[in-house]
């Protein structure tokens, strides 16, 4: 449809039929009983029954025969046949589930991140999905915050990239919506989110607008350049306003400086929510300073139906501002070509042969090794690494994520447990039905009840069915080599409103740890966790560790894969892992500040504590390879560049070992003197390089101003003259530096 015809729909609607267009509701509005559902959750968020049948988008359904009846439904009925949308959470996969974001970010490989993203939209579309609230760019440096796990981590630059490639792959390098199998991204959750106090879900946000400008807002930016058709607020206040009704943040950054002029949706109930803030008088007042902010589309409250069309007749809402709002949710319906065909791809046929097909799940398989983080890997008594396994050594798999099919993480809703392949279903595949093996304890331990996205979820084991599991651990452990141990999180901790004050592993898997320890110290764990834990008692303990996050529909034959060899571990740290809770948050770009302490030295008065170190147990951009590869100093080809020169950073990595190894070369640049205060060291630049044995490359980084460049409080680029370090190593916490001056 062109804009003409668009403007003459709009003119031509009733004010309610607008306002209509503006309303989110759950599919149980839709299917379940009108009058009961009107009386029901409805009457009390002040919905009225005609709102019901006339919203303009639908949350939470799926499913291509379904999503066609309710449209038909709802055209035959809407004054204008006016097609809804129906938007879903697909974060990381449909029903091929790929890792978890944490875990792609630990690719350091945007492209999975893109792959992920581009099979995701296949599978949704074909069911008839159109949105996707998906990717969230959020930083995050709190590992007590449940939902790092859907972030791809601390860091600016690699979120930005993320963001980039994930948008490009939900809708297609040309970003035209009406591709075949394309779904529209809405960026999340606008903004700063991931900053709230104490990691505690829904916390409030306080940071400096510099730190929010130069940490916290580039993924947003780099989401909405690569041209995301939607953005969510967030829950939280910025600078005391809650987001959904913060005009400053809304028309000033997001519509004026960031010139995002696509749909800006709430998050669920997050306009009502500006009351319990405190901030709104009632839902009256949430619908004002709501649509004043320039929120187009209130998720899942009344507000704006029941308020928005008395408002303007009332004369307190330019009804300008609800036409601005609807015209932008009726451009979107008109880039997914939904006025032309407003089933675009739901197929049914389509949808049984894409949905976990092969290829996707070749793709997840290879997808899920790349995330893979080798934390460490000693050498045995033979003189071999403990990984990959050795044939022959007698090994024992223990732990309650060896038959676990759990290993998605909460946001996979739309996600099958029993179609993800577990660690024994792969193993059976690899070892045949005869390996060692015993459960050792349940994940979470004894007559346990924690809230799920799909309700409680109850582990009603018993002490003495624990001690009767540990029991059968040990002797399998006396009767092996080596154990491999899989250990790690319940998926209901990852996610949302899934914060924690402590962030070890579960005490019952500690004390199987301890226990299997006792009788075989040769161990190897296995880690699934969505979040950086305190894994000091787990390195004490073990001599390999591999974190494979929550690794997906294909978790099981990618561990195996990587525990036997046929794939090397590659993954980098996306985020530090603390030396404990009490660190936390530690990020590696931190300031410098005027009392540095200098790593293991004790000197009083210095920024240091008196318990524990400032480094982290393992820091940003780790990870071990099974080879051993070297890197040689840094050398810049100049000493001295200007705004409009280049700077060429080379190191040449050799391949010392006896196997293939792709590592991740890493470039830091640090700020030594600036007119605000710069982090020790910022990632700036990072390559996969793959090298047979004996195999050396030379890896150059081509440094340029826009590298050199800090964003001041009100958003400016800033550039200033003077000393800048170079660093290029394997981590975040190299010394491998150089240094230049910006003439
Ligand atoms: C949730 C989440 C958001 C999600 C939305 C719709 O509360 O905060 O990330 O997209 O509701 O499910």
């Amino acid at each position: 449809m062109t804009q003409e015809k668009l403007l003459e729909l709009l003119g031509d609607m009733s004010l309610q039929e607008k306002v209509d267009q503006l309303l989110q509701l759950h599919e149980f509005f839709y299917t379940g009983n009108q009058e009961e559902v009107a009386t029901g959750p409805a009457r009390e968020m002040g919905i009225t029954e005609e709102d019901i049948t006339q919203a303009g988008s639908i949350l939470g359904s799926y499913g291509a025969k379904k999503l066609k009846k309710l449209q038909d439904d709802y055209m035959a009925k809407q004054p204008h046949h006016i097609p809804m949308l129906f938007m879903m959470d697909v974060i990381h996969g449909m029903k091929t589930i790929f890792p978890a974001p944490i875990a792609q970010g630990a690719a350091f490989d945007p492209k999975i991140g893109k792959m992920a993203a581009d099979i995701a939209a296949r599978e949704a579309a074909v069911t008839g999905l159109h949105v996707t609230f998906s990717p969230m760019v959020d930083l995050v440096r709190d590992a007590r915050w449940g939902r790092v796990v859907e972030s791809t981590g601390e860091d600016p630059y690699l979120n930005a990239e993320y963001a980039k490639a994930i948008v490009e792959g939900f809708q297609g390098e040309n970003n035209d919506l009406t591709e075949k199998f394309k779904i529209a991204s809405c960026i999340k959750h606008f903004a700063g989110y991931g900053g709230a106090e104490a990691g505690r879900d829904y916390n409030t946000v306080e940071m400096s607008r510099p730190a929010f400008r130069e940490y916290y807002l580039k993924s947003y930016k780099a989401g909405i350049d690569a041209g995301a058709a939607l953005v969510m607020t967030s829950f939280n206040t910025v600078e005391g306003v809650p987001a959904s009704v913060n005009k400053w943040l809304m028309r000033d950054i997001l519509r004026k400086d960031f010139g995002f002029d696509g749909v800006l949706i709430s998050d669920y109930a997050a306009i009502e929510e500006s009351i319990y803030h405190g901030v709104s008088e009632d839902k009256r007042d949430a619908a004002k300073k709501g649509i004043e902010a320039g929120v187009d589309i209130d998720m899942m409250t009344g507000c704006y139906a029941a308020n928005l069309a008395k408002l303007v007749e009332d004369g307190e809402v330019d009804e300008k501002l609800v036409d601005e709002a609807v015209l932008r949710v009726l451009e979107l319906k008109n880039k997914l070509g939904l006025f032309e065909n407003p089933y675009k791809d739901a197929d049914e046929k389509l949808e049984k042969e894409m949905i976990l097909s092969m290829p996707h799940r070749i793709a997840a398989r290879e997808a899920a090794a790349r995330t893979f983080v080798l934390l460490k890997n000693e050498t045995d008594d033979g003189g071999f690494k403990y990984l990959p396994l050795k044939e022959g050594k007698k090994t024992a798999f223990v732990g309650p994520f060896v038959e676990s099919q759990s290993i998605m993480s909460a946001w996979a809703v739309t996600g099958d447990e029993d179609s993800c392949v577990s660690v024994a279903q792969a193993l059976r595949e690899t070892f045949g039905s005869k390996y060692l093996y015993a459960k050792g304890c349940e994940i979470l331990g004894d007559d346990v009840k924690i809230p799920g996205f799909r309700g409680m979820v109850h582990y009603p084991s018993t002490p003495e069915e624990t001690e009767k599991l540990y029991v059968e651990a040990e002797n399998v452990a006396k009767d092996a080599e080596q154990v491999v141990l899989f250990l790690g999180e319940d998926t209901t901790e990852t996610g949302e409103a899934a914060s924690k004050g402590f962030i070890e592993l579960p005490e019952v898997q500690q004390e199987l740890l301890r226990r299997v320890h006792k009788v075989n110290d040769n161990i190897i764990v296995v880690l699934f966790t969505g979040r950086p834990l305190d894994l000091r008692e787990v390195s004490e303990l073990s001599k390999s560790i591999l974190v494979v996050w929550r690794p997906g529909t294909e978790g099981g034959h990618a561990i195996v894969d990587v525990l036997t060899g046929k794939r090397g571990p590659c993954g980098k740290l996306p985020m530090s892992f603390p030396y404990c809770v009490g660190q936390v948050p530690v990020h590696y770009d931190s300031l410098v500040t005027g009392r540095p302490a200098e790593p293991g030295t004790t000197e009083k008065f210095k920024s240091r504590y008196l318990d524990i170190p400032n480094e982290p147990l393992y820091p940003f951009g780790f990870g071990l390879t099974y080879t051993t590869i070297a890197m040689s100093d840094v050398k810049l080809d100049k000493s001295e560049m200007t705004a409009d020169g280049k700077i060429t950073a080379t190191v040449t990595v050799k391949n010392l070992g006896d196997v293939v190894g792709v590592e991740t070369p890493q470039l830091y640049i640090h700020d030594v003197k600036a007119s605000i205060a710069r982090p020790a060291k910022q990632l700036k630049g990072f390559e996969k390089v793959e090298l047979m044995p004996g195999n050396a490359f030379d890896v150059k980084f081509e440094i340029t101003k826009d590298m050199l460049t800090f964003v001041d409080g009100e958003g400016n680029e800033v550039l200033e003259k003077g000393e800048f370090e170079v660093f290029v190593g394997f981590d975040s916490a190299t010394t491998n530096k150089a240094s230049f001056v910006l003439k």
